[in-house]
C-alpha cells in the first residue's frame, strides 16, 4: 500500500471551485523571521466504519483556523516542519528536506480523530488514525523560490485521499523574506498538454508518447509444417495498452465517488511492432493454427480456429515485459471471433482495424492479410476483404441518382393516375 502513496498524483486545470477561504500560515524562527510560509486549500476524504451503516466516506476541508504547535524551522539536524492542528484532535504536517539547490516535501503525516463525532458520526472504532504519505509534495523547488500550484494535486492511501489546490508554499525562507521568484507547477502551465495522470516511475514506454505514432510497417510471417507453408500472415501491428491496470494492481486504490472519473483517466500507451526485429513462430493443425511473434520485450500470439467451414481469430495474448518498473503486462482473451472467413480463402483488410482484446488492450492492425489454413504452394488464396476497405464514396452520387430517378418516376406515375382519375371523373358526370 505504502508504495502507491504519492504514486498517482493528479492535476487538473481551471477548476472553478476555489471560492472558499484559503488557509495562510507562516512558521517563524527565534528571531521572529519567517522560515516556512504556506497558503493552500485542502480537502480530506476519509473512509471509516460506522456502527450502524457499514463504511462511510466523509469529506471535509482544512479550516482556516489552525494552530501551529510543534512546527519548527529546523536546524542542521532536524528537518523544518509545518504542523497544523485543527478541529478536535486532527492534525496535518509536512516536513521538508533540501540539498544545495532545491528543497522538497519529505513526508505528509495526517492524523484524524475518530472520537470527533461531529466529523465522524457513528464511528465504530475510536481513537486517532495516522497516515504517512511519503509523497513528492511539493516536488523539488529551487531554493529561495516560492512554489505555486493552482491546479489540483492529490495524495492517496487506502482510507484517505487528500487533495490540494491554490497552493503557495516556501520552506527554507532566507532572511525572513518570502521570495518573489515563483516556481509554478507544471500542471498550471497550459503549454504542457501531457497526460492527466503522472506516473513517477521508471517506465520503458514513456507515458507521454506522442498522441499517435506512425503507421506500423507490415511484417510478413509464415509458418511451415515440415517443408510446406501452412500459415501466412502480413500485418502491421500496433498495441494500445493502458497503464492504469498495473498501477491498480500495485495498490488497491480506494476510489471515492467524485474522484472516480479522475482516476479512471488512464494513460494509453501506443507501441508499434517493428517487423525487422520480430520473429514469428507457430504451429498448424487441422482445426487450429497459431502464430507467435516475439521481439525484445513483447510477446504477441494469435490463435486461429475453425468453425462451420470458416476460420476466425479466436485468441490473442500479449505480454509486455518491464512495462512498469519491470512488472509484466499480461493479458489475453480466448473468446474472440474476428476475421471470420471461409476456409480456402484469405482474410484481407488494408484499412486500420481496432480490435478490442481486453479492457486494457486494443490491437490496431494495418495492411492485414492472413491465411491460417489451406495455404497452397506458399501463396495466399483469394481474399475476403473487410468492409472498411471498400470505398463507399462512389455510392453517394449513385444513391442521389437513384433517389432522383425514383422521384421523377413517382411524379410521372402520380401524373398518370391523376389524369386517369380526372378522365373517369368526366365520364361519371
Ligand atoms: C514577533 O512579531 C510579532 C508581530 O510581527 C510580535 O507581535 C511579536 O511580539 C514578535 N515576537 C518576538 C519574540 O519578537
Ligand atoms: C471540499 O470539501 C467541501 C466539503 O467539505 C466541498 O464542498 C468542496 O466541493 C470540496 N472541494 C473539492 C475541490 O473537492
Ligand atoms: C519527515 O517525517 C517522516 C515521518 O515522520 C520521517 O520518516 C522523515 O524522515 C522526515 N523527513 C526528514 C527529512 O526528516
Ligand atoms: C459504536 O460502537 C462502539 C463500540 O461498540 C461504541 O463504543 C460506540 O459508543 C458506538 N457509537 C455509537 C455512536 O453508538
Ligand atoms: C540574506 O541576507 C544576507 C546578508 O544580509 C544576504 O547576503 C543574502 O543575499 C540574503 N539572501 C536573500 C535570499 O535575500
Ligand atoms: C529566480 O530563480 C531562478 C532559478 O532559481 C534564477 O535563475 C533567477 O535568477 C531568480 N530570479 C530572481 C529575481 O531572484
Ligand atoms: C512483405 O511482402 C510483400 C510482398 O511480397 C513485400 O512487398 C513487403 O515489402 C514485405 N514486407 C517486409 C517487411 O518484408
Ligand atoms: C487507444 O485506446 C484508447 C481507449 O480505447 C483510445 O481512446 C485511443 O484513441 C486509442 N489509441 C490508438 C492510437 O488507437
Ligand atoms: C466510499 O467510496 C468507495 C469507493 O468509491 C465506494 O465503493 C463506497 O461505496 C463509498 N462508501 C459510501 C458509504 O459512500
Ligand atoms: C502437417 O504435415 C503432416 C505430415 O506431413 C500432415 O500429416 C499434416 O496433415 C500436416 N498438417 C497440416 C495442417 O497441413
Ligand atoms: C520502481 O522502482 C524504483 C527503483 O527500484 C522504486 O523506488 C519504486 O518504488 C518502484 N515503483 C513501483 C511502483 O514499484
Ligand atoms: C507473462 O507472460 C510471460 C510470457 O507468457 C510469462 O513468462 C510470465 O510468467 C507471465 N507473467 C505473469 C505475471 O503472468
Amino acid at each position: 500500500m505504502r508504495r502507491c502513496v504519492g504514486l498517482a498524483l493528479l492535476c487538473l486545470l481551471g477548476l472553478g471551485f476555489l471560492q472558499s477561504r484559503a488557509l495562510q500560515v507562516d512558521v517563524k524562527d527565534d528571531a521572529n523571521k519567517t522560515c516556512i510560509y504556506a497558503s493552500m486549500m485542502m480537502n480530506f476524504t476519509v473512509r471509516y466504519d460506522t456502527n450502524t451503516s457499514g463504511s462511510r466516506n466523509k469529506t471535509f476541508s482544512l479550516p482556516s483556523d489552525v494552530t501551529l504547535d510543534g512546527s519548527s524551522c529546523g536546524n542542521s539536524t532536524v528537518a523544518p516542519l509545518l504542523w497544523l492542528h485543527f478541529g478536535s484532535g486532527h492534525s496535518w504536517s509536512l516536513n521538508f528536506t533540501r540539498n544545495a539547490t532545491v528543497y522538497k516535501g519529505s513526508a505528509i503525516t495526517f492524523t484524524y480523530n475518530l472520537n470527533d463525532s461531529h466529523v465522524f458520526p457513528d464511528a465504530k472504532t475510536k481513537g486517532t488514525v495516522t497516515t504517512v504519505f511519503k509523497a513528492a509534495f511539493p516536488p523539488p523547488v529551487p531554493l529561495h523560490n516560492i512554489y505555486k500550484c493552482n491546479s489540483v494535486d492529490a495524495v492517496m492511501a487506502e482510507e484517505v485521499i487528500q487533495i490540494f489546490w491554490n497552493v503557495t508554499l516556501q520552506a527554507f525562507v532566507e532572511n525572513g523574506t518570502i521570495s518573489s521568484n515563483a516556481s509554478q507547477c507544471e500542471a498550471d502551465t497550459p503549454s504542457t498538454p501531457g497526460p492527466v495522470t503522472t506516473i513517477p516511475t521508471t517506465t520503458i514506454y514513456s507515458p507521454t508518447t506522442a498522441p499517435r505514432p506512425d503507421k506500423p510497417i507490415a511484417g510478413n510471417y509464415s509458418i511451415s509444417n515440415g517443408s510446406k507453408v501452412c500459415l501466412l500472415a502480413t500485418m502491421g501491428l500496433q498495441l494500445n495498452v493502458s497503464q492504469a491496470r498495473s498501477e491498480e494492481n500495485q495498490c488497491d486504490i480506494f476510489y471515492i465517488d467524485h474522484f472516480k472519473s479522475w482516476f479512471n483517466e488512464t494513460t494509453w500507451v501506443v507501441i508499434n511492432i517493428d517487423p525487422s526485429n520480430t520473429n514469428g513462430t507457430g504451429s498448424c493443425d487441422n482445426d487450429t493454427a497459431s502464430l507467435r511473434l516475439n521481439s525484445n520485450n513483447t510477446f504477441l500470439s494469435f490463435l486461429f480456429a475453425v468453425k462451420n467451414n470458416h476460420f476466425y481469430l479466436k485468441e490473442v495474448e500479449i505480454s509486455l515485459l518491464g512495462f512498469i518498473n519491470g512488472s509484466a503486462f499480461n493479458e489475453s482473451n480466448g473468446n474472440l471471433s474476428y476475421w471470420e472467413t471461409s476456409l480456402g480463402s484469405s482474410y484481407m483488410c488494408h484499412s486500420e482495424q481496432r480490435l478490442q482484446v481486453t479492457e486494457h488492450f486494443l490491437l490496431n492492425t494495418f495492411d492485414l492479410r492472413v491465411q491460417p489454413f489451406h495455404v497452397e504452394n506458399g501463396n495466399y488464396s483469394t481474399a475476403d476483404e473487410c468492409f472498411a476497405d471498400f470505398d463507399l464514396s462512389f455510392l453517394i452520387p449513385m444513391a442521389v441518382g437513384i433517389a432522383l430517378g425514383f422521384l421523377i418516376l413517382l411524379v410521372f406515375v402520380s401524373y398518370l393516375i391523376g389524369r386517369k382519375k380526372s378522365h373517369t371523373g368526366y365520364q361519371s358526370v
